[in-house]
């Protein structure tokens, strides 16, 4: 989710006005997934390279965290979709990860679709914590060195819950990946867009679904061999 900074220099107002406008994107494409039958969407929210950013930028975030957390978990409950956090919790304020817990808890029987929002997130950590878990089971003896593959690593990486991420999209312009979902996206479908994410409401949503449908995913294959499956 980028361009927020942008979208409000361009609106002669602080960063601030940009991320508050960020927010109904949020909304917006969280419905508009919903409405469509999305199994997952995942949110990146704050990076673990984000806690740089001016000091008071990061308080505004952190307090807009709480309070759209606040507001919309009942919303979120009630179409039936379960709130996950993916990222490394323990740096947030007290205060904050009890939200947290306490929205992850109210939703986790929804299964409507999976809302995963990745803050103090970054891929090379996530693929790092599950390395960790794993090293940890071999010293106890409960996993053997030579077990250890793709697919018991894939159990301890985050959305282990979810389908194999399908389509992976960046607003505000930039061509790259940024640390996000590193080990989800070996496969994904890329889409990138000048549109800054305070614009990126429900059309722009269903546009980059759209360019998805038009791909033609081969895994590996050739595409004569996907065409006559
Ligand atoms: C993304 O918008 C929001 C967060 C990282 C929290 P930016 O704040 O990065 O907006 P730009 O890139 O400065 O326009
Ligand atoms: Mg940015």
């Amino acid at each position: 989710m980028d361009g927020n900074g942008r979208w409000a220099q361009l609106q002669g107002k602080g960063r601030v006005a940009g991320h508050k406008a960020g927010v109904e994107s949020v909304r917006a494409c969280v419905s508009s997934a919903r409405e469509l039958g999305v199994k997952g969407l995942t949110l990146f929210a704050f990076s673990s390279e984000n806690w740089q950013r001016p000091k008071e930028e990061v308080s505004v975030l952190m307090d807009l965290f709480m309070f759209v957390l606040t507001r919309e978990v009942k919303r979120l409950h009630k179409n039936n979709i379960r709130f996950q956090l993916i990222g490394d919790k323990t740096r947030f304020s007290e205060k904050l990860q009890k939200k947290i817990v306490e929205a992850e808890q109210l939703t986790k029987n929804n299964d409507a679709m999976i809302l995963s929002v990745a803050a103090n997130y970054g891929g090379r950590w996530d693929i790092s914590q599950a390395s960790k878990k794993i090293a940890q089971l071999a010293v106890n003896g409960e996993v053997n060195v030579d077990d250890i593959d793709e697919h018991m690593l894939n159990k301890h990486i985050n959305l282990s819950n979810l389908p194999e991420l399908d389509l992976l999209i960046r607003t505000g312009g930039d061509y790259r990946i940024s640390n996000f979902l590193l080990w989800q996206a070996a496969y994904a479908e890329l889409y990138f867009t000048e549109t800054l994410w305070p614009d990126f409401k429900e059309d722009a949503f269903k546009h980059a679904l759209a360019s998805f449908g038009d791909r033609e995913r081969r895994f590996g294959k050739t595409g004569e061999q996907v065409r006559t499956k």
